[in-house]
């Protein structure tokens, strides 16, 4: 693997103090991971620097047509002073498959896991430790070649930037309340909806406005063919527990495959709760929600871990969820990711990866 040069900033900014609340993605650390791609060179020059602004050629393709990939995961640091990254191996596979999808090469796996765990490694006195707070990771790829005709670029930059932040929603762990979207789609089979790419999340943005503008926090996406079946939940999964049954969407291919996602199955599994991967039409979740079967529902992320849903609105109907508090197994879902995310709890096998 080639080595990575690291240039350390000679005036580091100041660190947010501990009564900041550290609202999502809006302050960046000292230090970046930057790497270029060039066609017949491979990936070349990775280097750490100091953050910068970037100067790109106004034609560069991905202000254009969207060619570029993120990803997003979180570091901690334990009481003992240890730094964590929560299951990065996930996001690698998951960034190479969706540059796959969206004609972009694949990042070296080695090379992506140690430019994390460098820049990371760089700035980790950024970590904050009071609690509900971490180090955001966000990598991302993005098409450079100045040209306007649509095809895939033969130039990437790939850079990783890091966010101290609190809690993704403002109202933290309380309920939010949902708006089932029947007029807008987010994605479709056969399109990017499963692959994590900014396309996905600027066509939620008008149902997410409307949405807020009629008091509610997120969407719920039905599938863009028939327009019944549960999708995800604003920009994250979605679980229900029907009568003691935890449910979530089948991964059909305009669903993100999220690592919080399938770090909940997991656990599910572990503790004996049964799990369904499957369809689950907009039909069954209004009925279950009406008869009050619905002991539970909740949306998983990295950004937020876990977001409780406290109410359900579909067309004229408002449905309460568990009484509009938080419910059981999601608090236990919440205490446990997180708490294996701080290591104070002992997770599987590879969940925690330490950076030295
Ligand atoms: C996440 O849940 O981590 C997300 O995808 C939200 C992110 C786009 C801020």
């Amino acid at each position: 693997m080639q080595t990575i040069r690291i240039e350390k900033t000679t005036c580091p900014k100041e660190k947010p103090g501990n009564d900041n609340p550290l609202t999502f993605g809006t302050i960046f650390t000292d230090h970046m991971f930057e790497v270029d791609y060039e066609e017949g060179r491979g990936w070349y020059d990775p280097r750490i620097v100091p953050y910068h602004k970037l100067e790109l050629d106004p034609s560069s393709m991905v202000f254009h047509y969207g060619q570029e990939m993120f990803e997003g995961l979180k570091a901690y640091k334990t009481e003992d002073g240890r730094v964590l990254l929560f299951r990065p191996d996930k996001n690698i596979e998951r960034a190479n498959r969706s540059n796959r999808r969206l004609c972009i090469p694949e990042i070296p796996e080695d090379l992506f896991l140690e430019g994390l765990k460098t820049v990371v490694n760089v700035d980790q006195d950024w970590i904050p430790t009071k609690p509900g707070t971490s180090l955001y990771i966000r990598p991302f790829v993005i098409a450079t070649d100045p040209f306007l005709g649509v095809r895939p670029s033969n130039t990437y930059k790939f850079m990783i930037i890091l966010s101290p932040v609190g809690a993704y929603y403002a109202s933290g762990l309380d309920p939010v309340k949902i708006w089932i979207e029947d007029e807008y789609v987010r994605a479709v089979k056969g399109g990017i909806g499963e692959a994590k790419t900014g396309g996905n999340y600027v066509a939620s943005l008008a149902s997410q406005v409307k949405a807020h503008d009629e008091g509610y926090s997120q969407v719920l996406w039905l599938d863009g063919v028939h327009r019944k079946y549960i999708e995800e939940v604003g920009a994250m999964n979605i679980f229900f527990k029907i009568n003691g049954v935890v449910i979530t969407p089948e991964l059909n291919g305009s669903i993100l495959p999220g690592v919080t996602r399938d770090s909940v199955i997991a656990l599910c599994k572990k503790w004996g709760v049964a799990v369904e991967e499957r369809k689950i039409s907009v039909d069954e979740v209004v009925a279950a929600a009406r008869t009050g079967a619905m002991e539970e529902c909740f949306g998983t992320g990295t950004a937020a871990v876990i977001s409780p849903v406290g109410e359900l609105r579909f067309e004229e109907d408002r449905m309460s969820v568990g009484g509009g508090k938080i419910g059981e197994l999601t608090q236990k879902l919440y205490d446990s990711i997180t708490g294996i995310q701080l290591g104070i709890m002992e997770g599987p096998e590879g969940w925690s990866v330490e950076v030295k």
